[in-house]
């Protein structure tokens, strides 16, 4: 074994002076309690290591051992509905856990194994050879990905260790290559695929203005910027609880203790709206709060997206949350800081905006390699100091995300959920998207999406205006313009998170509230131009319906719609036929 000694120790990070052969990314074990760590830097003297645990303790003179191995994560079944740190040690039998990255086999529960291949059958690459008969989650036992050949032998259904073999394969050479439920891989090299698919459905949130106007596909990566406080934790969960993916990597990253201890609380007793099943049955959650090991927080991202491919490589939809990026590059920034390297702008390191292109590039909709398709949607909240988004985190993420959702600190403070402004938001997916909803019963949606934007613009033009001049002296087809985009604004975009009927929009109730508020629109126009006068229109009954339209009409009562637009042209008839009257 190779082994070095320590020279000088700052917080997570120390140099050793070493004879032996360390490699870059090398994971090692330091000071006699084995703290698990790996190198960051090898030169002439020796080797730079960042270590995952406190350090209070350690001193010159002790001893650090190499592994021989990357820093691995361990991955096999049964990961779901569990909570780890950094380093995918299990965070629900803490404490005491004394697993090390790469070998959790000796805690590892026993498996429920369904063989799904016999002997003499072939093992394409990526291919499943078994079930794993647990959960509502179709889990697979698969092999490190490059491995293919004929199966000699399999075990029977039944329950297993972790690191018994469960099939032995031979490949093209002959070499017999023993399979168990888990394998390793390390966490910061991207698992291979059979190919990147483009874009073609969206990760539907059940969030309107996310879904409705800055829709994100599966595959793809958006960023979550708010200052403090404007939603950004809150909006996460409700993406966790309520998006269409089939699995939820949660990575709770440098946040408050206590919001993460809400999480953990809150998520056991939570429903999936279309399993029935806990919805912790679906998610994983790596936990790594403010108050644990910074270099864990910086590895914590990349354990998270592993996880995330590895089931994305079972032919499964995943959506990735990261809360926050901004905690993960302060990390970097902390580390990278010990080790005196040249600050660049607001002290991070020239290479932060490298890290983030590699993490958020691992999102992607693919070819799985034994054929099947799956994703990685990856969704990271940056938290911006002071809410400014000219710092390098947000401006640098910005260059790799394609869906941009611009939290305001005015809304939220105006206590208008969720807090996204329609106008600093974007989507780069809508084109890709528009066929999609157009096959979900609305083929007009990108004409009524553009419809929305442009009222909400027009809003805040008139609004500057309105300052100077006053509102009530601008013409009245421009009053009704306000008029309009406040209906869009409350019964549109305003969805609480905690109202039981409104937390969760399907893409139908979307479509409906969507149509029956332009209809409005379209009808107040005509009525005005028809001489009826704004008042009467603003003073329609209908306008208070549809203003709580969304908070009243639940997803199983969408004809409530229709009979939404039925009084809409009842009471728009009854003002022309007054109005006719009156002349
Ligand atoms: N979608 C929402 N619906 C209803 N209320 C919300 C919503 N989003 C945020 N809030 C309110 O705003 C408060 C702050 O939200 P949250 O904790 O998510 O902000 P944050 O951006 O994560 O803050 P921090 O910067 O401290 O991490 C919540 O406690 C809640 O009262
Ligand atoms: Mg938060």
């Amino acid at each position: 074994m190779t082994e070095a000694t320590i020279r000088w120790i700052s917080g997570p990070v120390m140099r050793a002076r070493s004879t032996g052969r360390f490699h870059l990314s090398e994971a090692v074990l330091v000071g006699e309690r084995e703290l698990p760590g790996e190198i960051i830097r090898v030169d002439t003297e020796g080797i730079v290591a960042q270590i995952y645990e406190d350090t209070t303790g350690l001193k010159p003179g002790d001893r650090v051992s190499g592994t021989g191995q990357r820093l691995s994560i361990r991955l096999r079944p049964g990961l779901l509905g569990n909570i780890f740190d950094g380093l995918l040690r299990s965070l629900t039998d803490m404490p005491g856990d004394t697993v090390r990255p790469g070998t959790r086999s000796a805690e590892a529960a026993m498996l429920k194994f369904l063989p799904t291949l016999r002997p003499g059958d072939q093992l394409a690459p990526g291919m499943a050879f078994g079930d794993f008969d647990k959960g509502h989650i179709a889990e697979k036992f698969l092999p490190p990905p490059g491995i293919s050949g004929t199966v000699r032998s399999i075990v029977a259904a039944g329950e297993y260790r972790d690191d018994e073999t469960l099939c032995v394969i031979e490949d093209a050479d002959g070499v017999e290559i023993p399979l168990s439920a888990g394998h390793a891989w390390p966490v910061r090299v991207p698992r291979p695929v059979r190919r990147r698919l483009p874009p073609g459905e969206p990760l539907v949130t059940g969030q309107r203005i996310m879904d409705t106007l800055f829709p994100l596909a599966r595959g793809g990566r958006a960023a979550l910027p708010g200052g403090f406080g404007t939603g950004k934790t809150i909006l996460q969960e409700s993406l966790a609880k309520w998006c269409d993916a089939d699995v939820i990597v949660y990575v709770g990253c440098g946040e408050r203790g206590n919001e993460m201890a809400e999480v953990l609380n809150e998520f056991p007793t939570l429903e999936d709206p279309r399993s029935g099943r806990p919805l912790l049955d679906r998610t994983v959650i790596i936990a790594n709060t403010s108050n644990m090991p910074v270099a864990a927080r910086e590895a914590s991202i990349y354990t998270g997206i592993t996880l995330a491919e590895y089931f994305r490589d079972q032919g499964l939809h995943v959506a990735l949350m990261a809360d926050s990026t901004t905690r993960w590059a302060e990390a970097l920034r902390e580390i990278s800081g010990r080790l005196g390297e040249l600050p660049g702008e607001y002290g991070f390191p020239a290479y932060l905006s490298s890290r983030l292109a590699e993490f958020y590039e691992r999102a992607a909709h693919v070819e799985t390699l034994a054929g099947g398709q799956g994703s990685v949607t990856i969704i990271g909240a940056v938290s911006p100091p002071a809410g400014d988004f000219s710092e390098p985190v947000t401006t640098q993420s910005k260059r790799y995300v394609r869906c941009f959702w611009a939290l305001d600190r005015d809304r939220a403070q105006a206590r208008f959920f969720p807090a996204i402004h329609p106008l600093t938001s974007y989507s780069e997916d809508v084109d890709a998207l528009a066929h999609w909803w157009q096959s979900k019963g609305n083929p007009d949606w990108t004409s009524h999406r553009r419809q929305i934007l442009t009222l909400l613009e027009q809003r805040a033009r008139l609004e500057r205006m309105a300052r100077i001049v006053g509102k009530d002296a601008l013409p009245p087809k421009q009053q009704l313009t306000l008029l309009c985009a406040d209906l869009v604004n409350e019964s549109l975009l305003r969805q609480s998170a905690f109202s039981i009927v409104d937390r969760f929009c399907s893409p139908e109730r979307q479509t409906a509230l969507l149509r029956a508020i332009l209809h409005f629109v379209h009808r107040a126009e005509q009525s005005l131009e028809g001489g009826i006068a704004l008042a009467d229109i603003a003073a329609m009954p209908v306008l208070r319906q549809l203003q709580r339209a969304s908070e009243e009409i639940p997803d199983d009562k969408l004809e409530r719609f229709r009979m939404l637009m039925r009084r809409q042209d009842d009471e728009f008839d009854q003002l022309a036929r007054g109005h006719a009257h009156a002349r």
